[in-house]
């Protein structure tokens, strides 16, 4: 499938009746990214996103703090666009809805629409529910309460003005049908055809000012002002345009893909296009519904004081950092977990120990061998065609990754070929290459992991586009500001010999997770996990599952006993070309003074882990019967690091 000819992406516009949090982060990293993207492929790309400034929810933060509505919206949209570049957000606009160019759209539409008796008048009564801004019927109501947000409602009957939605249902249900694409992922699609098996209302359209003046002027009835939805959902029509610039409203509309959380579902699937097809505009290509973020396994709330502030992550961590968590975690369509915790493994796991240790470990070696200048590009041999493979794969699937959104698949792919870099370079060891005769041999190992780093930072590009622009410029490779072409990552052998590199500071420094009290566990690989017992597991393995694990041999260094827990050693151990730390279960059958010198064998890329509040950067093998325990050696003088196959 060929890429689109153009790209318009838009997120939810934000309220702002309280400062931003992780939900909004998401959605706006999400669609920053997927621009990204489609700016390196080379695809007009527009990318909108704001902030919805009117109705009860701003209305009432404004009455709290004291301060008028505008004021309200004005402090606190401050708090967004600060967010945003903080988070290296490139949005070519930034609507909204109390400017002019907004209101003057929407009164339009609605003028048209009340000319064309697509809006009318009538009496309402019903359930209103004030903290959701909505009425509900008799039967929508859950024990008396909201259906939404659980809390007590109140009888209205007043006169109002309505949309006459219900005529265009059977339209909508077809549209659906027809266009599978219209609402992703699948079960969204089926969510909306099942809420479209009840007969549709008309939608109530206005709010008498009496009960809530914060809003656009109804423009044939002082009385009232609009819906807040009504209004803010314009804003993808209005920022591009609409009813002023047909030129450029030609250009964008219909939008390529509107992200949506889950929350917010029937307004974008069922309001959101009749109210384009009563005003007579085409379809959006795709409205994709994402999931939620969770805190731990709850539900983020105020009340539960589990609100994650991105700012506060991207200060600590860097966006970077921050922005390929968020990616590479949520599968788009299910919710995920948000914890700190988690966070800080991945970060250390992927960021830290893989692709920045890489990074620095060939850069340090193109500088002290080789002058700073990019070796000439070997000829292909058979032991490096795995490497090739991994990252070549990798930039070939990512254009059908983001077809698919499948952006987790996307990052995790690149990983493998990080993680491919990392064998290659164990395997080849050029420290072992650095005696005259094995030059050539030398700079193809350093030239072949580098151009894996060519690839796979271009990839990540759209992610993590600082860090990667560092590392790039590092690599020697020049580019405009715009970043590397998706195609130039699908051909191998793209860094030029004799490039000018720079020294690299560490992209990903580790962070201590002894330094932070958030890190009790590690959030993966938990200490004292149930194992089978031995001999019990019947499941089987494959070479290739065999062959990611990476066994070395370490001579320890230092040993000694872990304060408080008397089962446990620390163990400082040299891997050759790195040392590290690990933590043994083992006090009970060696005394600290008995391992050092020995050399051991250690599972190498096994993803760190917090034992007793000490990092164990990966685990030594030993064999145990019953009560016995005996360390596994080598036969024989082996230096420390090498491979165990
Ligand atoms: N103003 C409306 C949207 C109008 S669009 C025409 C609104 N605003 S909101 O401030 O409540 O933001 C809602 C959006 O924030 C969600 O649709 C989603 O994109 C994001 N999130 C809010 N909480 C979230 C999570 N916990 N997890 C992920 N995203 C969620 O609704």
């Amino acid at each position: 499938m060929d890429a689109p000819s153009r790209f318009y992406v838009t997120t939810p516009i934000y309220y702002v009746n309280d400062k931003p949090h992780i939900g909004h982060a998401y959605t706006t990293i999400l669609a920053d990214v997927l621009a990204r993207y489609h700016r390196l492929l080379g695809v007009p790309t527009w990318f909108l996103t704001g902030t919805d400034e009117h109705g009860q929810k701003v209305q009432r933060a404004a009455e709290e703090n004291g301060i008028s509505p505008q004021e309200q919206c004005d402090r606190t949209v401050v708090r967004f666009l600060g967010l945003w570049e903080k988070l290296d957000i490139t949005c070519d606009d930034f609507i909204r809805t109390t400017e002019s160019r907004h209101i003057e759209v929407v009164q339009g539409i609605l003028q048209d629409l009340y000319d064309r008796g697509e809006i009318y008048a009538d009496d309402y009564q019903g359930w209103y529910c004030v903290p959701c801004e909505r009425f509900f019927t008799e039967k929508d109501l859950v024990g008396d309460k909201c259906p939404e947000c659980g809390r007590a409602v109140e009888r209205l009957v007043e006169r109002n003005y309505f949309f006459r939605m219900s005529r265009y249902q059977d339209w909508l249900v077809e549209h659906i049908r027809t266009h599978p694409d219209f609402i992703r992922p699948e079960h969204r699609r089926q969510e909306t055809l099942g809420f479209l098996r009840q007969p549709l209302g008309d939608l109530c359209i206005s709010r008498p000012k009496a009960r809530l003046a914060w809003g656009i002027e109804l423009p044939f009835d002082s009385d009232y002002v609009t819906y807040v939805w009504f209004d803010a959902l314009i804003n993808y029509i209005s920022a591009v345009g609409y009813g002023k610039d047909p030129e450029t409203f030609r250009r964008w509309w219909p939008a390529s893909m509107q992200l949506i959380g889950k929350d917010i579902l029937t307004t974008h699937t069922v309001y959101w296009p009749i109210m384009l097809r009563a005003v007579g505009l085409p379809m959006p290509d795709t409205v994709f519904a994402h999931g939620w973020w969770l805190v731990g396994k709850d539900k983020m709330s105020k009340s539960l004081g589990n609100v994650v502030n991105p700012m506060e992550m991207a200060e600590r961590y860097g966006a970077d950092a921050f922005r390929y968590f968020l990616m590479a975690e949520m599968t788009l369509g299910q919710d995920a977990s948000f914890t700190e915790q988690a966070f800080v493994t991945r970060y250390n796991a992927d960021l830290a120990n893989d692709l920045g240790n890489l990074a620095s470990r060939v850069l340090k070696m193109v500088f002290r061998h080789f002058d700073g200048k990019m070796p000439p590009k070997p000829p292909p041999k058979e032991s490096d065609a795995p490497l090739r493979e991994a990252a070549l794969s990798a930039a070939r699937e990512m254009e059908k990754v983001l077809r698919q959104m499948q952006l987790d698949r996307g990052m995790a792919r690149v990983m493998a070929a990080v993680r491919e870099g990392n064998r290659y370079f164990e395997k080849s060891a050029p420290w072992k290459l650095t005696a005259p005769e094995n030059r050539a041999q030398l700079g193809g190992v350093l030239y072949n992991t580098a151009e894996c780093l060519r690839i796979v930072s271009g990839l990540f590009y759209p992610v993590m586009p600082e860090r990667m622009g560092l590392l790039r410029q590092a690599l020697g490779i020049a580019e405009e500001p715009v970043g590397p072409r998706l195609e130039l990552l699908q051909e191998w052998g793209g860094l030029g010999p004799g490039g000018a590199c720079r020294p690299l500071k560490a992209l990903f420094p580790r962070i201590d997770v002894r330094a932070k009290s958030v890190i009790a566990t590690a959030a993966s690989g938990k200490p004292g996990a149930k194992r089978e017992p031995a001999g019990e597991s019947k499941e089987q393995i494959d070479l290739e599952t065999f062959g990611r694990m990476q066994l070395r041999t370490a001579v320890v260094l230092e040993a000694e006993r872990v304060e408080g827990a008397k089962k446990l050693l620390k163990l400082r151990i040299d891997l050759g070309d790195e040392q590290r730390q690990l933590v043994a279960g083992v006090a009970e059958h060696y005394r600290p003074e008995e391992l050092t010198g020995k050399t051991i064998v250690v599972v190498a890329n096994l993803k760190p882990a917090v034992i007793r509040g000490v990092e164990s950067q990966g685990m030594l093998l030993a064999a145990k019967a019953g009560k016995a325990l005996r360390l596994l050696t080598v036969d024989g003088e082996v230096p420390p690091g090498a491979d165990i196959s």
